[in-house]
């Protein structure tokens, strides 16, 4: 176990705060070891990639950051169960599919961060999400120093959430994820943007690595690298409202942006939104809204957790204002 160690590098907004501990977590085992020490009866926290969280003060209990390694397959008639550590980068997993010639999570390439967190939220992106793909999970239950596999159904998967953001938050440590890929799944272009680059490119019949490379090409026009500009990608989540609250903002603002979602509900663009209000490309000291996406918060500088959390209440007083519409951030603030 390590003590007052800074935590500027291990989160992308890049922000620094200190651990009182910091334990890296490398197999089954530790977790056993580090349960009978008495480590999970204190304050704690796992931390993957660090792509989704935000520190505004030190942190005081301890932190686990997930270094397990390995990725499996398996075939079984059409379908491809993939398997790999919490530790793995989703990326890298992303290409191991590909350049096997596993079609699934190819819409899904480029999103920063672990596979061990890609359950946690539900990751998605240009038209997939996760919990298609999601087989079963394997997680340590940090209550009883047990493993429990959760299979998808028991994962209460929505749009960025699941029950490890909910019930069981805080609870379970996620050890690895099986994925399960079918040979036939079809091609996917729905997202505008895919096509539109598609057709730059002249490309009529796309293949699976045709499709990571546009994703990844659209990814990096619009979002900032967090190796140069510290940022957690979307800060917010696109509201969902009812068709009657739809139907009012698009009285008063007839060029809302939004899309259909579930139950007769509709997500609106938060990034339209904020830009309406005046955030696009606005900075507060080293707090900067994206130029290219106001969804998006960035530290251009030495900005801090607290600095950054204040813009994000003042983002969602000035939504609320002019929409009457409530933010929820997507990023874990610690
Ligand atoms: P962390 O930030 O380390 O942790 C996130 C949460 O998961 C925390 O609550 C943490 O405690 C928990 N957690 C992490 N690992 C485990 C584990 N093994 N067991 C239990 N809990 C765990 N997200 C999308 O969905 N779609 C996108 O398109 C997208 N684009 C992004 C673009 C950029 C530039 C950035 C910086 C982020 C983007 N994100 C996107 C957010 C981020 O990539 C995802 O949330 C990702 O899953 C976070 O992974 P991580 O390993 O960095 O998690
Ligand atoms: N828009 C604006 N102004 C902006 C940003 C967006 O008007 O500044 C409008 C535009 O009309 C645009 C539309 O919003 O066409 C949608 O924008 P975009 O395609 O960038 O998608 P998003 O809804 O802003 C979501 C996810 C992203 C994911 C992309 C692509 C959330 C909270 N965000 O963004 O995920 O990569 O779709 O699928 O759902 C993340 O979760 O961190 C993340 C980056």
């Amino acid at each position: 176990m390590q003590h007052h160690i800074s935590l500027k590098t291990y989160n992308t907004f890049g922000v620094d705060a200190s651990a009182r501990n910091f334990i890296e977590i490398n197999n089954e085992q530790d977790l056993n070891t580090f349960f009978i020490q008495g480590v999970f009866q204190q304050e704690f926290f796992v931390l993957g990639g660090g792509s989704n969280v935000l520190f505004t003060q030190d942190f005081e209990g301890t932190i686990l950051k997930i270094n397990n390694k390995g990725i499996q397959h398996f075939i079984e008639g059409s379908n491809i169960f993939i398997t790999a550590a919490a530790g793995e980068v989703w990326n890298d997993l992303v290409w191991y599919c590909i350049d096997r010639n596993f079609p699934g999570l190819e819409n899904m390439a480029l999103i920063p961060g672990s596979v061990g967190a890609s359950p946690v939220q539900n990751i998605g992106a240009y038209g997939a999400e996760l919990m298609d793909f999601f087989y079963t999970c394997r997680a340590f239950d940090t209550y009883t120093g047990e493993l429990k596999t959760f299979t998808n159904q028991e994962c209460s998967f929505t749009y960025r959430d699941s029950i490890f953001k909910t019930k069981f938050k805080g609870r379970f440590i996620i050890l690895s994820v099986t994925y399960k890929l079918r040979i036939d799944n079809k091609i996917n272009t729905s997202y505008g943007a895919i096509e539109t680059e598609l057709l730059n490119r002249n490309i009529t019949s796309p293949t699976i690595k045709d499709i990571a490379e546009v994703v990844s090409f659209i990814r990096v026009q619009k979002l900032p690298d967090p190796k140069t500009i510290g940022n957690a990608g979307s800060f917010f989540k696109n509201p969902v409202v009812s068709h009657d609250k739809l139907v009012t903002l698009k009285e008063d603002f007839p060029t809302i942006v939004y899309y259909p979602f579930i139950n007769n509900t509709f997500k609106l663009a938060a990034g339209w939104l904020i830009e309406k209000c005046g955030w696009k490309g606005k900075s507060v000291g080293d707090v900067k809204i994206w130029n290219n996406q106001a969804l998006v918060i960035t530290n251009t500088g030495q900005a801090t957790g607290k600095e950054i959390f204040k813009v994000s209440e003042q983002i969602i007083d000035d939504v609320n204002a002019k929409f009457q519409v409530i933010l929820e951030r997507e990023v874990n603030i610690l």
